[in-house]
Parts: C-alpha cells; sequence; structure tokens
C-alpha cells in the first residue's frame, strides 16, 4: 500500500457532536450502571464536552433486576432535577427477553424507546438463545411495537451471519454498541459490527455506557474513514 493510501486509510476519531446516544445506563442505582447521582452526573458532564444532543436512558428490566416503570419513571425525575445541562433526556428500558418481559408485554407496562413509543428495545443473554425468541417477537409486533434488538453483534450464541438476516426478514431493527467496532467486547463482537455497519445492518447506534470511565474509551476509539462515515450517517438518521 502506498504511504498517500495508508494515509488515508489511518483511523481517525468520531465527531459526536449533536449525536442522540439510544442506549445507555445513566440512571443511578437502577442496575448495573451508574451507581451514584455523581456518576450520572460524570457521564453527562463527559457528554457535554463531546457535544452529544440527546440521551436515551435505557436501564435493564429483567428477571434479575425488575425494575417497575413506577419506579424507574420515578428516578428518572430525580436525575432531571438533579441535572442542569442542555442534554436531552428521555427514558425508555432495555427489556431483556425473559418470563418478567412476557408478563409486561401481556400487561402493558413498558417503557418503549423513541419518538410515536412504538418501539421497544430488546436483548437477549450473550451466551444462550432465548426461549422462543421467534414467538416473543412475534408477540412484540402483534402488540403494535417494532423489537429493537441491542447489540446483535455481541450475541456469541450467534452461529451464522445468516441468523442475524433471519432476524431483520422477521422485522427486528438493529441497535449498534459504538464501542463493539473498536473492540472493546472482544474480536467477535468487533468484526460482526463492522461487517453489519458495512451491509448496512444497524437502524440505530448507542454507547451502552455504564461508567464514567468508558468515556475514555469513547474518545479513544479510532476507526477507519469508511466506518466513521457509517456511523455519521447512522447518527443523522437518528436524531429528530
Ligand atoms: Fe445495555
Amino acid at each position: 500500500m502506498s504511504f498517500i493510501a495508508k494515509l488515508f486509510n489511518a483511523p481517525i476519531p468520531l465527531d459526536f457532536r449533536g449525536m442522540t446516544d439510544w442506549h445507555s445506563h445513566v440512571l443511578p442505582g437502577v442496575d448495573d450502571g451508574a451507581t451514584t447521582l455523581d456518576d450520572s452526573l460524570a457521564i453527562l458532564k463527559g457528554y457535554e464536552e463531546l457535544g452529544i444532543d440527546e440521551v436515551w436512558l435505557t436501564p435493564h428490566i429483567m428477571e434479575d433486576m425488575p425494575n417497575s416503570v413506577e419506579k424507574l419513571r420515578r428516578a428518572f425525575l430525580e436525575l432531571e432535577t438533579a441535572f442542569q445541562g442542555k442534554i436531552k433526556l428521555h427514558l425508555a428500558a432495555e427489556n431483556m427477553i425473559d418470563t418478567l418481559f412476557a408478563k409486561r408485554l401481556a400487561s402493558g407496562e413498558l417503557l418503549p424507546i423513541g419518538p410515536g413509543g412504538k418501539t421497544l428495545l430488546v436483548e437477549t443473554s450473550y451466551f444462550n438463545p432465548p426461549m422462543g425468541f421467534v414467538k416473543t417477537i412475534e408477540g412484540i409486533k402483534s402488540n403494535g411495537y417494532t423489537p429493537l434488538v441491542a447489540h446483535p453483534e455481541r450475541y456469541a450464541y450467534v452461529e451464522s451471519f445468516d441468523e442475524y438476516e433471519s432476524w431483520k426478514d422477521m422485522g427486528c431493527a438493529f441497535q449498534l454498541n459504538l464501542l463493539s467496532l473498536g473492540g472493546y467486547y472482544g474480536v467477535r463482537a468487533e468484526k460482526i459490527s463492522r461487517l453489519m455497519l458495512k451491509k448496512e445492518m444497524y437502524d440505530y447506534v448507542g454507547t451502552d455506557i455504564h461508567k464514567p470511565v468508558q468515556l475514555e474509551a469513547m474518545k479513544k476509539l479510532r476507526l477507519p474513514k469508511e466506518l466513521v462515515e457509517g456511523i455519521e450517517r447512522l447518527f443523522e438518521k437518528n436524531k429528530y
């Protein structure tokens, strides 16, 4: 490769200005994310420095962390009151596909994501395929929601890329974890996320930030220009 070609392909940083983060664990004390209000405010301060405009708070709801909608709304109000900055905050949830989710879907006790409230952010275990995945996806759709699968690139149980294609064919939308691209979650997630981004399979992008220390990883992220352009197209698409 020539010197000029190498220079052209040299990894570059991301411009976060104007980004809406569609996946974060910034709400304090409700899951494995920010522990204290100080943690949350430190992340939001870092976000302001990066120029991020809006953040969806997506705390886990799962059998191990059975956060009720009421509890999360209360915690959200407290954070909104304490935060004096300019970033616009929104509340949703990251729903683990488990028995609790089935109950919440049946009762309608849900925190959808996005304008219009017609999308549900869902995740599965990283290691084991969920029981009745297809049935759950059908159930989400028949209740009038679009299933938005969080970080598909990180599910180690998915054996072939075709499986992802079949999830898309079922009507799932995909959400990228930004740090997957830089190898933060291992080589497999890095490879798959890069491929999915190139194939334009992602509909949304989020950081999945849990702790202030991850701000450094975001700042240090360097990617080939082609991928940076792909992400910036998603940033643009994800604004509203
Ligand atoms: Fe998450």
